[in-house]
């Protein structure tokens, strides 16, 4: 569908379901918790690999772009294995500061953090707590997982305190061909041949592949943008790093009680 067509529609998912995979927004959800479920155990170390040992570093340097700072309450939503959660929690200053939200329980219970930090199940679609709860939210590379932009956009807008600030960290497509091209070569063949060698179960080169698939799929940083802002978030921006990584900065206004 050509994306002036598609901007007239009102946007749910961040993406159509992805052929091959799924075919319905209904198996969406289980797709994606089973893959992150049979596939946790090798999911730091390949992440590692595959970012040359950066992504930690990249990882705090966008948190404190995004204004993150000592004595934060945070809830860290997709938190996974709890790699960005890992370096909020550096940055805060206490494990006891940070909630981690994730459905994959399989990816929570090979976290580094699963004794240190509060980790609990749940989806961004539906957060389990009070309105006004956090100082600050971060999602890290799970935005193309959920199902409906406008819902979590809402919770997330529902749950941060006023002044509250979001962070969203996701890989976006490059802007010109050849960089398309480049980016898709090396994920759908070196990332996948570079999972099989060194996972321990075989659904991980499948998680690797899909990874692209989601990136290619997923709807322009605009949208993003525009949906933050329709759900009534304010200081909406996007801060782009070596064009493909972006972060998703926003606050809730002081007085934007809803
Ligand atoms: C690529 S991992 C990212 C983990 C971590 N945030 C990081 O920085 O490495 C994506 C995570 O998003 C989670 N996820 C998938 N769908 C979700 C949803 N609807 N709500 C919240 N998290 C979701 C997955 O279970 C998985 O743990």
């Amino acid at each position: 569908m050509p994306d002036s067509e598609q901007s007239n529609r009102s946007i749910k998912a961040p993406h159509q379901p992805i052929a091959g995979y799924y075919t319905t927004e209904e198996e969406r959800a289980s797709f994606i918790r089973d893959m992150f479920d049979t596939t946790s155990v090798d999911y730091d170390r390949i992440e590692h690999l595959l970012a040359l040992g950066t992504g930690q570093w990249y990882r705090g340097q966008a948190l404190k772009r995004a204004g993150l700072q000592s004595g934060m309450e945070i809830l860290d939503v997709g938190c996974g294995t709890g790699l960005l959660a890992a370096q909020a929690i550096e940055i805060i200053g206490s494990s006891e500061l940070l909630t981690g939200l994730d459905p994959s329980l399989g990816m929570l219970q090979a976290s580094t953090l699963l004794r240190k930090a509060t980790l609990i199940g749940g989806r961004a679609e539906h957060i389990p707590f009070p309105d006004n709860s956090f100082d600050f939210l971060s999602m890290g590379y799970a935005l193309r997982h959920v199902s409906n932009l406008e819902q979590v956009f809402g919770e997330y807008l529902r749950v941060l305190k006023p002044g509250g600030k979001l962070c969203i960290l996701e890989i976006t497509r490059p802007e010109t061909r050849l960089g398309s091209v480049l980016l898709k070569t090396y994920m759908r063949t070196l990332v996948p041949l570079l999972a099989r060698a060194i996972s321990t179960t075989g659904e991980t080169s499948k998680l690797w592949r899909y990874y692209w698939d989601s990136i290619e799929a997923c709807v322009p940083p605009r949208r993003i943008l525009q949906t933050l802002e329709n759900v009534g978030f304010s200081g909406v921006k996007q801060h782009r790093e070596l064009r493909i990584f972006s972060e998703y900065q926003a606050v809730k206004q002081q007085s934007g009680f809803r």
